[in-house]
């Protein structure tokens, strides 16, 4: 491993200068934890272009050579999911700590090759699961652990809009690691994912789901719902995690009111509240309590992970979003193509799913 000095920035790496790329240059530029050092790409113009002509950041479209810097102790990648593996493991063989973009690698057998590389070699690998370092996310996720929602009954999660139509990955992959990674990180600890069903259409003949509906089934009995579509002309980003105690409302779209958490639902008595001549009928009443709109500080959530990072190196600890949340989301991704080959079965998911 090529180890900092404490008191320096981490020598960084960009690797992948398209669409996604400069917002680490731009993230990693602006923090003081970081030292960009190299922005890596295929093709070099575009690199230069990203930096503009007087950055002093170097530009190569050579990974070994940038491999080779002992100044660089950590990289970033941000090229397509087909090339995650070779660029992480490349990266962690030479001794560098790696942030990947999501999804964490291609296939959930290539995840799994890159944590036990990471492990082997006592290295950081993380992965950026960005909406989990939103403040409206972070905020849903002390929730739930403070338990202000009760226990999870529900998840309806719809991220739609005319989406690109990818060449290489189904609205599945493209989309619903998003919803996945969210998911995956609000939840407690005791409530996992333990099956998911996936039913997906292709109305445009782009050989591939462009429209997919997920189900999982999680450890406590609730249910988790994801809609992902790129054919929608409207863009739709709302989450509702209703709990036993009150119901929270993500939109992401209204900035100025994120988050709504209703103290409105229904409650059920329980059997030995009732007495014999109502235990015939169920007794439901309905709770018409306050709407109230927590207040968010506007944050950029890359701001937030690439500080993440800087704490992972520094500490030697785990990442929020750590490799092993990149790995339970790749099975989760893995499950639903699977469902989606086979008409929408419902996929138990491994004993190994909290790994
Ligand atoms: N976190 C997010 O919200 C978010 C958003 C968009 C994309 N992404 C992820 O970022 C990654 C990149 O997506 P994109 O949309 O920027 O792709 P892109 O196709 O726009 O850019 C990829 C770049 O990587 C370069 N490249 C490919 N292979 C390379 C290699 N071996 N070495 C060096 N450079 C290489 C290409 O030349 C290209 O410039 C994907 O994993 C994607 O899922 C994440």
């Amino acid at each position: 491993m090529t180890s900092h000095a404490p008191d320096e920035p981490i020598g960084v790496a960009v690797i992948g200068a398209g669409y996604w790329g400069p917002n680490l240059v731009r993230n990693f530029q602006g923090s003081p934890a970081f030292h960009l050092r190299w922005l890596c790409d295929l093709d070099v113009d575009r690199a230069r272009k990203v930096l503009g002509g007087y950055s002093t950041v170097g530009v190569s479209a050579d990974l070994d050579e940038v491999l080779a810097d002992p100044g660089v102790h950590a990289v970033a990648i941000a090229t397509p999911a087909g090339s995650h593996l070779p660029v992480a493991l490349a990266a962690l063989r030479a001794g560098k700590h790696v942030l990947v973009e999501k999804p964490l690698a291609a296939t959930f057998e290539e995840g799994r090759q890159l944590v036990d590389e990471a492990d082997r070699r006592g290295l950081t690998l993380m992965c950026d699961h960005t909406y989990c370092y939103t403040p409206a996310v972070l905020r849903i996720r002390d929730l739930l652990a403070a338990g202000e929602l009760g226990e999870l009954h529900f998840l309806d999660s719809v991220r739609i809009n005319l989406g690109l139509v990818q060449r290489d990955i189904d609205v599945v992959w493209d989309l619903a690691p998003h919803d996945l990674s969210i998911l995956d990180f609000v939840l407690p600890p005791a409530v996992r994912p333990i099956a998911v069903a996936a039913h997906g259409a292709d109305g445009i003949g782009a050989g591939r789901a462009c429209v997919a509906y997920l189900t999982l089934q999680l450890s406590n009995g609730a249910i988790a719902h994801i809609h992902v579509n790129w054919l929608s002309p409207v863009k739709v980003r709302t989450a509702i995690f209703g709990g036993s105690k009150r119901t929270l409302v993500w939109d992401d779209l209204n900035p100025s009111q994120r988050l709504s958490i209703y103290d409105r639902g229904v409650d059920v008595a329980s059997p030995e509240e009732l007495g014999d001549e109502q235990r015939r009928d169920i007794l439901v009443s309905y709770r018409s309590g306050d709407m109230v709109a927590p207040a968010l500080t506007e944050r950029e959530a890359l701001r937030t992970m690439v500080e993440e990072y800087a704490r992972a190196i520094t500490t030697g600890t785990p990442a929020l979003t750590d490799g092993r949340s990149g790995l339970r989301v790749l099975e989760l991704l893995q499950a639903a193509s699977r469902s989606l080959a086979e008409g929408g079965t419902m996929i138990k998911l491994s004993e190994g799913h909290t790994a």
